[in-house]
């Protein structure tokens, strides 16, 4: 109730008279004014005016459900969500709800997270109520040896909706991929991508994609202040986290159906390949015991890299090989 009065005083983006939300929600005029008052308590500044009604004038930054579900026009992903003040890893938790039954599309985000994952093994530093660290649950019917490319779509779809947002607040820098799936500025990191799976054999009983996006921040810690960057470093303007999450669902959503219809990234790869960093870039290929360096030239309908080495194309696959600009990360 409360999601729906929030999106339609946004929409409106004027004054709703009371006796409206009154007939609209079919509550009572007590309930309307206990709704305003809690959403006040959650930082919203709401003007109310004697016989014009009540009008949204400013909203705080926070990444709750009703905040996204205000943003939220999908039809699936990120309908059930959750939203935590503090966890130790929003893919744990999703994780959790994963074997409790969540249903598919269902987004865990959290302000903070007191033990991110990275890839590798690393960790993802995760403190502050800046940046956003949201994972969502899937339950394809796919093969297990295709979940990772789910890795690269996500990469596709977050990388759309943070230029979009940018492009729409007057950015026209472009957001790159750094394959398989980090987003990248300037050559530091925007956004990194970890995939989770429990499967049997043949099939996926579930996924974790979880997201890590760079966004208000501008303090990193020491040890990756050289290689990160966040979205507000580009635009010098905070950005509203809670939109731009929506907006990577949204995206998502189209491109895991398109993902879905073939089981790989064949309806991906040429929009992934225009974002790509590496294109036509000599790329090292940290191959355990055979490195080398070729030219990346995109990638195929699997997501592999194809890297071009003394005349012959080479597949590089995401899962067991990293890849090094020649001249630094990218
Ligand atoms: C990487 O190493 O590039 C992947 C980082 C993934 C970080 C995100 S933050 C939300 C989700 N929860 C985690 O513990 N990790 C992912």
């Amino acid at each position: 109730m409360k999601n729906r009065v929030l999106k339609l005083l946004r929409q409106e983006n004027d004054y709703v008279s009371g006796q409206e939300l009154c007939e609209k929600f079919n509550v009572s005029r007590t309930a309307v004014w206990k709704i305003m008052n809690q959403l006040k308590e959650e930082g919203y500044g709401i003007e109310a005016v004697k016989n014009r009604g009540y009008r949204l004038e400013t909203i705080p930054d926070l990444v709750t459900e009703a905040e996204i579900k205000s943003f939220l026009q999908t039809d699936f992903m990120g309908q059930s969500c959750v939203s935590l003040a503090e966890t130790d890893s929003t893919n744990n938790y999703a994780r959790k709800l994963a074997e409790e039954g969540a249903p598919d599309g269902t987004l865990v985000v959290t302000e903070c997270q007191t033990a991110g994952k990275g890839r590798r093994g690393r960790g993802w530093v995760s403190e502050s109520g800046e940046h956003i660290f949201m994972s969502i649950l899937l339950r394809p019917d796919i093969q297990p040896a295709n979940a990772s490319m789910l890795t690269l779509v996500m990469g596709l779809s977050a990388a759309k909706a943070c230029q979009e947002i940018l492009a729409e607040r007057g950015s026209r820098e472009k957001i790159w991929i750094k394959w398989p799936n980090d987003l990248v500025w300037q050559g530091k990191k925007l956004c990194g991508i970890l995939t989770e799976m429990s499967a049997e054999m043949e099939t996926v009983r579930y996924l974790v994609v979880g997201v890590g996006i760079n966004v208000n921040g501008r303090d990193f810690s020491p040890d990756i202040a050289d290689k990160a960057a966040s979205l507000c470093m580009i635009t010098g303007h905070p950005l509203h986290r809670a939109e731009l999450i929506a907006r990577c669902l949204s995206h998502f959503e189209r491109d895991y159906r398109i993902f879905l219809e073939t089981e790989d990234l064949g309806g991906l790869a040429e929009d992934y390949t225009g974002r790509l960093v590496n294109t036509d870039r000599q790329v090292r290929v940290l191959d355990p015991g055979k490195e080398y360096t070729g030219v990346a030239r995109g990638i195929d309908q699997r997501g592999d890299l194809l890297v071009e080495c003394e005349g012959q194309v080479r597949r590089v696959y995401a899962g067991e090989v990293s890849v090094r600009g020649v001249y630094g990360y990218v």
